[in-house]
């Protein structure tokens, strides 16, 4: 059995220095999965070396795609083209990563081969039908445990177009959608209700592969082709959200993130913090490979509470564990709703960061769609981030407007998405020791 990973964060700190956070892992397993089915050699720089994102790099190696081993954030994939996946030779391991499972799930229900997807403990609770519903209805052959967990086992089909109205803003549906029509003869259109991250679509256009976009619609046409092209992956927004957060809580922080993603589906973070008054500017605005990139400077400064306006939910949806803190740090009262799916996440994050505010004293009313925060003094103890990397990670950055020390227990997962995270968060300012039992 593996030990077991728990933070100890001593209060107070400021953040303070230039970083540049790990690479975005939305982009970083779309970037194995295109260059895999891509003719030529596809050269990234910016990779993630995380858990998530090499759970799908292994289940490329399985399916005897060649990808370099990788250094520093770069790697070679030799594409195979459209066709050239081979049937792999044992289950996949998605380890605890939805989007590895969600994405794949599309791609390999249109193979000529069978595969079976398997995940961690948290991913086997995670609905997979939301996905494999309307591949069904393209015609995939599918079998979840009842009816919509994994392991997923997938048998082959041809599949057909699909009209798909999506009910819930979900860029992995869309995206299971989209790599699934390239498979299909004819076209296939995915509505979504909400805009939602589209690192999908403008990572095929990047790849040759035409698709149209009219408002909230995409129309793709199968039996295409993806040409291999260079990717500069740049610092996930997610992981930098931490940051953010913490140098706006912790008076004397000034922090440069360097080369961080600014998708405009993607900065809802940044939109919400600046709501409440943070001070957060962008230095340098410029384009890598198709993705808005920016240097961010964030310094201290009062927050106040808001209602968060609901269409920033789907573009903030991996914030709000970190948001949650920053509400906690607000003077005021933070409301959030519409934000069912954080039930469906890595964990329940609403119950999960629920659970963890009580311990610290944050005084909050939970909602089945959302919370409501008081802004209040931030005691310490111990908290069980629920083996959730974003839980993890945002009672960390809470230590820094603490009063006591804070224990996190069940940290192991932060490197599903923050390899380095401990280290980064030490020389940026934050007393933290890491034990393991
Ligand atoms: C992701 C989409 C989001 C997000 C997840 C990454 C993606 O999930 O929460 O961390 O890369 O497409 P949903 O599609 O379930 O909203």
């Amino acid at each position: 059995m593996s030990l077991k990973q728990t933070f100890k964060v001593e209060p107070k700190g400021a953040l303070q220095g230039s970083i540049r956070v790990p690479g975005d892992k939305s982009i970083s397993h779309r970037t194995i999965i295109m260059g895999a089915i891509a003719e030529g050699t596809t050269h990234v720089k910016g990779f993630l070396e995380g858990e998530d994102s090499l759970a799908t790099l292994e289940a490329f190696r399985a399916m005897g795609v060649v990808i370099s081993e990788p250094n520093n954030g770069s790697l070679n994939i030799q594409g195979v083209g459209l066709h050239g996946l081979q049937a792999p030779q044992h289950d996949l391991d998605m380890g605890n990563s939805g989007t590895a499972m969600r994405l794949l799930t599309g791609l390999l229900a249109a193979q000529s081969f069978s595969s079976v997807l398997v995940g961690d403990e948290s991913l086997s609770t995670r609905p997979m039908n939301r996905v494999t519903d309307p591949l069904i209805t393209m015609g995939a052959h599918i079998d979840l445990e009842e009816g919509r967990l994994a392991p997923i086992r997938i048998s082959p089909a041809q599949l057909e177009a699909i009209n798909y109205e999506m009910p819930v803003a979900s860029a992995q549906v869309k995206s299971c959608l989209l790599l699934a029509s390239l498979y299909v003869n004819g076209s296939s259109s995915i509505t979504e209700p909400a805009p939602c991250r589209n690192h999908t679509e403008l990572m095929l256009q990047g790849f040759g592969y035409p698709l149209q976009v009219r408002e909230n619609k995409v129309e793709i046409k199968g039996g295409g082709k993806l040409k291999a092209c260079d990717i500069d992956i740049p610092a996930d927004i997610s992981s930098a959200a931490f940051f953010l957060v913490g140098a706006s809580i912790a008076p004397g922080s000034d922090l440069t993130l360097k080369h961080v993603g600014m998708n405009p589906t993607r900065i809802g973070v940044i939109n919400i913090l600046r709501a409440m008054g943070a001070n957060i500017e962008c230095l340098r605005e410029y384009e890598a490979g198709g993705e808005a990139v920016a240097d961010i400077r964030v310094r201290y400064a009062p927050l106040h509470g808001i209602t968060i306006p609901v269409e920033q939910v789907p573009l903030a949806i991996d914030e709000f564990p970190a948001l949650f803190i920053a509400a906690a740090c607000a003077k005021g009262i933070t409301t959030l709703s519409g934000a069912e799916e954080l039930r469906v996440k890595e964990s329940d994050r609403i119950q999960a960061m629920a659970d963890g505010l009580a311990i610290l004293g944050v005084r909050h009313e939970v909602k089945t769609d959302g919370i409501i925060i008081t802004g209040s003094t931030i005691s310490g103890g111990e908290i069980d981030s629920k083996g959730d990397h974003r839980i993890a990670m945002a009672f960390t950055i809470a230590a820094l407007a603490a009063e006591q020390s804070i224990t996190i227990l069940e940290c192991n997962n932060v490197a599903t998405s923050f390899p380095g995270f401990a280290e980064l968060v030490r020389t940026s300012g934050i007393d933290i020791r890491v034990s393991e039992s």
